[in-house]
């Protein structure tokens, strides 16, 4: 394992086969990751397995997580995807008729969408917000909070065209408010520096399988203290009830007291085989620092961004600004869909790039480049590269 960003590459094999721009949709497995898995399956097969530890695994990887976060161990609660994190929220408030929520559909994931209509049925308004240049507009959103709004729903980069929303300033009206802020980190966690403390976002849902570079099938939910032992989880259950130190098998009394802060979220056994590779890859992360890999990842992102607007090409918010994450879109938005687009022009580029073994994709019509700490310099102008090559063949 490396220590030095520039050669993280190397502890990723796929690189030697591709130019991986998809973290967006993917995260590349680590060797080491495989190798620790490859033994947790060993012990598995041998009987050898040893649920204590399996146990402090978990543990270990919320703390890991809470620390990723600059949250607090208790704030941490397992889930198996985003939704279910994002679904355990809207579940446990006590929403009343009247009650109403902010969300901007058109750049979330249908993850940050769905949940939060199905509270239409217990009487709560979605106010919906369009888009302003591809981000959530921060003063309009504000400006529909009133009295019975309980939520503001959001991403911390959203799902297209991929720009960064403005939590700090989202956030502070959230909080002065009282309305919870409750945020889809799918596209950031692993990749930028996450911060819960200083954005004051009060619930935030991910997965591992993106920038945290490890397997599907497992999610978290961090959310703050404070609010979650105001919160009812729509489940009871036995890891979400506080029973001392009884083991998980103990029925107790019947006479219960859920779980400090998120831990009530907790429902049964965990994806143990999930949390060895999370374990391994975020103590390699932390290793690095976040926000030394977020700033290598932006000054990726900006190197390909200039490049792709020097050749022509229409990239999405224009020149490098506070919008640009680790994400790099070009094209027009809802030109086609899910892998392809209805722009002849655009298709043919990612054919071209595809045929040359760069990995990207595309979203609501754009073509979708991210990056991640396995990229290098090399790979972004290789890309650029093949993009001029393509540009010269006047296609
Ligand atoms: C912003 C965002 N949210 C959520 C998801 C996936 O949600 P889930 O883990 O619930 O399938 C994705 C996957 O692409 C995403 O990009």
């Amino acid at each position: 394992m490396t220590t030095d960003l520039t050669q993280a590459h190397r502890d990723f094999p796929a690189t030697e086969r591709w130019t991986y721009m998809d973290v967006s949709a993917r995260g590349l497995l680590p060797r080491f990751a495989r190798d620790a898995l490859v033994a947790h399956l060993d012990e598995r097969m041998n009987a050898e397995l040893d649920k204590h530890a399996y146990f402090d695994t978990i543990e270990r990887v919320r703390g890991r997580l809470a620390q990723h976060l600059h949250a607090a161990r208790d704030e941490i609660a397992f889930t198996k995807n985003v939704t279910e994190g994002l679904a355990a929220v809207a579940a446990s408030i006590d929403w009343r008729s009247g009650d109403n929520l902010i969300v901007c559909p058109e750049i979330e994931h249908p993850a940050n969408v769905y949940v939060w209509l199905n509270l239409q049925r217990r009487g709560v308004e979605i106010r919906m917000v369009a888009p302003r240049a591809g981000t959530l507009p921060v003063d309009e959103a504000i400006a529909r909070i009133d009295e019975r709004t309980r939520v503001l729903a959001c991403a911390t980069v959203s799902f297209a065209p991929g720009f960064r929303t403005d939590l700090a300033a989202l956030g502070a009206a959230c909080r002065a408010r009282g309305v919870l802020l409750v945020v889809d980190a799918a596209q950031s966690v692993g990749v930028l520096d996450d911060d819960v403390a200083a954005l004051n976002i009060d619930a935030l849902a991910a997965s591992t399988q993106k920038g945290l570079l490890g397997l599907y099938g497992m999610g978290f939910l961090y959310c703050r203290r404070e609010v979650a032992d105001r919160l009812q989880p729509a489940y009871l259950s036995r890891f979400g009830v506080d029973l001392g130190d009884a083991s998980e098998a103990d029925l107790g009394s019947f006479e219960y007291r859920l779980a400090g802060g998120a831990r009530r979220f907790d429902l049964g056994n965990y994806n143990f085989t999930a949390a060895v590779s999370a374990d391994a890859i975020l103590g390699y992360l932390a290793g690095f620092g976040q926000q030394a890999i977020e700033r290598y990842a932006l000054g990726l992102s900006h190197r390909l961004a200039r490049g792709l607007i020097a050749l022509g090409l229409p990239v999405s918010g224009g020149e490098p600004g506070p919008h640009l994450a680790h994400i790099v879109t070009v094209g027009e938005m809802s030109q086609g869909g899910h892998d392809s687009t209805s722009d002849a022009r655009m298709q043919s580029l990612h054919d071209h790039l595809t045929a040359h073994r760069v990995k990207l994709s595309i979203r609501r019509g754009v073509l979708r480049f991210s990056l991640h700490l396995y990229n290098t310099e090399r790979d972004v102008d290789r890309v650029l590269d093949l993009a001029a090559e393509w540009s010269r063949r006047g296609v």
